[in-house]
């Protein structure tokens, strides 16, 4: 029973956390809600869930590049909530340049918030985790976890880094029953894409949507973006208990990317 259990997203005050709260939500979870957002839009975002789902909610709005941050949201969230049952380490950046001229700041930034706070948040979250004796760590990297692309060194290095993580937590707490899984998207229909679709658009004169066709299908066989609540439904079967033996995985949903 999921129901009454406490979940932790970062990140979801957009794209892919924000539904994946709903589709949570819609089970009766308790949610910790998170992203930069300003605190009282935030309350209200909270405000609307608990109001719609009759759930316990909190939210808060640390920065992730901050270690300090993380460390204060996190003892709020436990204090608050009881305990992170399911962590959802979502939360995510992009620039896309090529390795030579990348740029210092921005390797830092992906770095810290793509790989690093998913560490801190880990760390906060497994005591409770192991005196309840069940947990679901998911981590949501990406194809970019896998495989590469030109001009993602930052993104794709952390994303490796995050599934390298997912192993090593998943065979540290298997005896606990913690799951550790990575999900690997492709193209998801977020803000996070829109100034890669941008930069095609203004280099091809082309519109946004024709730009968006040419970025998909560029790699990715399935000439579509996913719906973001796909993966929400993705992260509740993990959550299941058919799914206990799923741990240390990296999932790629990805319309066949990476099966070239
Ligand atoms: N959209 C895609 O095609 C795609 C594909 C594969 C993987 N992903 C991954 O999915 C995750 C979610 O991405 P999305 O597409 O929903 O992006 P999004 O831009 O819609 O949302 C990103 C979220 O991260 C939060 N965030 C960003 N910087 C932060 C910071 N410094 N501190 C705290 N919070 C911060 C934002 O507030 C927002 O809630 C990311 O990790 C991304 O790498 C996305």
């Amino acid at each position: 029973m999921l129901a009454g259990k406490t979940a932790l997203i970062t990140g979801s005050t957009s794209g892919i956390g924000l539904a994946s709260a709903h589709v949570l939500a819609e089970q009766g979870i308790n949610l910790v809600l998170h992203g930069l957002m300003d605190n009282d839009e935030g309350a209200r975002l909270a405000q609307e869930f608990s109001d719609k789902y009759q759930i316990k909610t909190l939210f808060d709005n640390a920065n992730l590049m901050d270690s300090n941050a993380i460390s204060a949201f996190m003892k709020r969230a436990i204090q608050t909530m009881g305990s992170i049952d399911i962590l959802i380490n979502n939360a995510g950046i992009q620039h896309t340049e090529a390795v030579d001229t990348f740029p210092e700041d921005k390797w830092h930034a992906i770095m810290a918030i793509n790989l690093t706070a998913a560490f801190h948040t880990i760390q906060h979250s497994l005591a409770g985790m192991k005196e309840n004796s069940w947990g679901r760590i998911i981590n949501i990297a990406s194809v970019h976890g896998l495989v590469a692309s030109k001009n993602k060194a930052a993104y794709c290095a952390a994303k490796h880094g995050l599934v390298g993580l997912t192993k090593v937590v998943a065979l540290e707490c298997a005896e606990h029953g913690i799951t550790a899984n990575a999900i690997c998207p492709g193209w998801v229909d977020t803000p996070l894409i829109n100034e890669q679709i941008t930069d095609i658009a203004n280099k091809e004169n082309s519109s946004f949507e024709q730009a968006k066709y040419q970025l998909i299908t560029a790699k990715q066989p399935l000439p579509e973006m996913m719906d973001p609540r796909q993966i929400g439904e993705f992260i509740l079967f993990l959550c299941s208990d058919s799914a206990r033996s799923i741990t240390g995985s990296s999932l790629p949903m990805d319309g066949a990317w990476t099966a070239q």
